[in-house]
């Protein structure tokens, strides 16, 4: 039976390096506080004016599509995975599209912030599975720094999220036992607000919360933005820090011990382990409640903060080139996010 296989990978993230000690420099925060709590150093901001989220996932398109050994004239859909888009709308995919001359074939947007890439890994499996398709490009770039707030009361967020994009090409495999063996995909929208970036949004008064923006009374028509939003600078996103800690490391093991189960496996027998790098205590609680040692599992939160979409794909890429993925390797992805929504990958490489 085809299955479906990574044939090339890439990221990029920007040359901007911005420490725990520049933070500081703007909100009361410090570099202790940073790194006890979330293990992060330093992450990158991409270049205003210059960069968006469709051209950094066009670099690591780029590098995924030459390492498939195809060109950008090949890749026959595009999967692109953000919370932090150029526009509104359309998506990003369409603008990454354009960039790379690659008129014609579908591009497809999915809104499943730190889930996105591994939602997109499982959209793009059963595309190619099927037949349907031979190279999907499937991208996570995130642009966070546009969208942070700078003071200290956006501290508890602002300090956990970078900038950069990730990239895959996936493609069809006859190779018996090799590849994507399977996806798992959940969600929970009880924890909806509990990590959110809710305005500009339909919502107008009828989630519990957002009655507190005072939508003025009109017979038709309505506005994402009410002046109220503006005086109270409403418009950044918030996060129910302990809430998120606690829902991440009750469903990170479950996901990826059903992606282990699911395929007849036990942790011992993984070769690597790619969390999402949401934080560092996260991965490192999972770790060690899954007994993966050190040299099993690639962190790299310390350098580039969480890239959402991006932290996944720009972690495998950066393992695959340290040489930690080898082929016939049993490698786990697994990611947690705002939604809530989690999800696994389990890949024979
Ligand atoms: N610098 C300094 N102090 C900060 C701060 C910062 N960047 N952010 C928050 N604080 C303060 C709070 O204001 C609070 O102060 P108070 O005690 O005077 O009220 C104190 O630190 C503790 O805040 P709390 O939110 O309880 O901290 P915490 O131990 O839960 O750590 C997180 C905060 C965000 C690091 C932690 O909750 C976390 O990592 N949660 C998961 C987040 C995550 O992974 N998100 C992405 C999911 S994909």
């Amino acid at each position: 039976m085809l299955s479906s296989k990574i044939g090339g990978i890439g990221f990029y993230v920007p040359e901007k390096v911005v420490t725990n000690h520049d933070l500081a420099k703007v909100m009361d925060t410090s570099d202790e506080w940073i790194q006890e709590r979330t293990g992060i150093v330093e992450r990158r901001y991409a270049e205003r004016h210059k960069e968006t989220t469709s051209t950094m996932g066009a670099a690591a398109a780029k590098i995924a599509i030459e390492r498939a050994g195809i060109t950008a004239k090949d890749v026959d859909f595009i999967i692109f995975a953000t919370l932090s888009p150029d526009y509104y709308f359309p998506g990003s995919g369409v603008l990454l599209q354009r960039q790379m001359g690659m008129n014609g074939i579908g591009a497809l947007d999915i809104r499943n912030q730190c889930s996105g890439f591994v939602y997109g890994l499982s959209i793009a499996d059963q595309f190619v599975k099927s037949g349907m398709y031979k190279n999907v490009l499937l991208v996570g770039a995130e642009f966070h720094s546009c969208g942070l707030d700078f003071s200290t009361r956006g501290r508890n967020v602002t300090v956990i999220f970078g900038d950069g994009a990730g990239a895959v090409v996936i493609q069809p495999t006859e190779e018996e036992g090799k590849g994507i063996l399977s996806t798992h995909l959940h969600a929970d929208g009880d924890g909806a607000e509990k990590l959110a970036y809710m305005n500009p949004g339909s919502h107008a008064g009828v989630h519990v919360g957002t009655e507190k923006y005072g939508y003025p009374e009109q017979e038709f028509g309505g506005m994402f933005f009410t002046p109220k939003m503006f005086e109270d600078e409403d418009f950044f996103p918030n996060m129910e820090g302990q809430a998120v800690f606690k829902f991440a490391v009750q469903k990170f093991p479950e996901v990826i011990m059903e992606a282990l189960e699911s395929n007849g496996y036990k942790p011992s027998d993984l070769d690597l382990f790619v969390p999402h790098q949401a934080n560092l205590r996260i991965s490192q609680f999972v770790q060690a409640r899954m007994g993966i040692p050190d040299d099993k599992v690639w962190n790299n939160i310390q350098k580039y903060g969480n890239t959402t979409a991006a932290s996944i794909p720009i972690a495998l890429c950066e393992a695959w080139e340290a040489g930690k993925v080898k082929e016939g390797d049993l490698v786990c992805l697994a990611a947690f996010g705002s939604g809530f929504t989690w999800g696994s990958a389990l890949i024979r490489w």
